[in-house]
């Protein structure tokens, strides 16, 4: 990438095209957020509901200022502690401070401030904030590539900022800073842990409190997510990968299998098996799982995979809530 590119990207923004660029989580579509047209041209793009609030994404702390009338000291702490990085958090915004358009109606907004000089570069370029929802198709995995974007966006926007793949793989943490209690939408690298390290007080997890009958907090997190074609089994920390084995050589088809290195060593895998390895740690898994299903749908056309769960703790939470919605709550012991 060079400055000029850079320079042109930055030029799309302000003209209310659309832009595909880099974090450090998934790849953002990237949207001039304080031109309405430009907003509306990103829901059309992914083909998103239009009640989903878009993230807006920043190169600095004074740029949400110009939105939120103030920073609680706990809000400050997690903004030195975990900014830039994959800590998205939302705040109350000034009276009209963001159209309806990217707040879905709300009076409150989700700010990033994502870990990629490029994207950094290019909202500073640009001069204003960018909504950065994940750029691909509402409903299929998250990118993690540029491939990734091109494939589900191709046509539909201006450019793609290529940086290589995606470092986490899954999406950043979102947290609600604007109610008493910080409480925690949608689970990602920063763990609820490490939050409660920084403001020294307990944090809600809203996902063990809301069920899918519910409305949830984020709304995003009510729609069906990262569903790929074959249906996806969950095989439980307390499964017999053995029993898996075996249920895959008394079937025909082609199976796919998604699973820790000890895991697929450990087994005599039947002809008619895809092993595809997630490494050997939950870090891993969470960085292969987007890029696995999608792989799982484009090269190849099984109807069933099986995939490694995991104890839900750290890193792993963000895995299996993805595993989950991807796997409709499908576990090998329904078979
Ligand atoms: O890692 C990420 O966060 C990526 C990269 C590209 O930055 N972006 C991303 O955006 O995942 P998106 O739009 O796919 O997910 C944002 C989530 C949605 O579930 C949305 O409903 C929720 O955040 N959200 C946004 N604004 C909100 C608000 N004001 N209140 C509650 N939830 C909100
Ligand atoms: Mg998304």
């Amino acid at each position: 990438m060079n400055g000029n590119q850079l320079d042109t990207a930055a030029k799309i923004i302000q003209q209310g095209e659309l832009v595909a660029f880099p974090t450090e989580t998934v790849y953002g579509l990237g949207a001039d957020a304080t031109n309405e047209s430009a907003v509306k041209k990103v829901y059309q793009a992914k083909g998103r509901p239009s009640d989903n609030p878009l993230i807006v994404t920043v190169s600095s702390v004074s740029m949400v200022e110009t939105y939120v009338a103030s920073f609680s000291d706990d809000a400050k702490k997690l903004i030195k502690q975990f900014w830039p990085g994959s800590l998205t958090m939302i705040f109350k915004l000034k009276p009209h401070a963001l159209s309806k358009t990217v707040t879905g109606g709300l009076d409150t907004a989700a700010f990033r401030f994502p870990n990629n000089q490029l994207t950094l570069d290019l909202i500073t370029k640009a001069g204003v904030p960018i909504v950065g929802p994940s750029a691909n198709t509402s409903g299929k995995p998250s990118p993690t590539t540029a491939q990734h974007v091109y494939h589900d966006l191709n046509g539909k926007i201006a450019a793609i900022l290529d940086d290589g793949p995606t470092t986490v793989g899954v999406e950043s943490t979102v947290l609600d800073m604007s109610v008493d209690t910080p409480s925690i939408l949608r689970p990602g690298a920063v763990t609820k842990e490490d939050i409660e390290a920084v403001i020294q007080r307990p944090v809600m997890d809203e996902l063990h409190h809301v069920g899918m009958s519910q409305t949830p907090k984020a709304p995003g997190m009510k729609y069906k997510h990262y569903a790929p074609d074959a249906q996806v089994y969950i095989v439980d920390p307390d499964d017999n990968w053995q029993e898996v084995a075996d249920w895959i050589g008394a079937h025909q088809q082609p199976v796919g299998v998604m699973a820790f290195n000890d895991v697929i060593n450990s087994i005599d895998w039947p002809k008619n098996t895809d092993v595809i390895s997630l490494g050997d740690d939950a870090k891993s898994a969470a960085h292969d799982l987007f890029a696995e299903l999608r792989d799982f749908d484009n090269h190849k056309q099984y109807k069933i995979v099986f995939a490694q769960g995991l104890k839900p703790t750290g890193i792993a939470e963000a895995y299996m809530n993805r595993l989950n919605k991807s796997a409709g709550q499908m576990h090998f012991k329904q078979l």
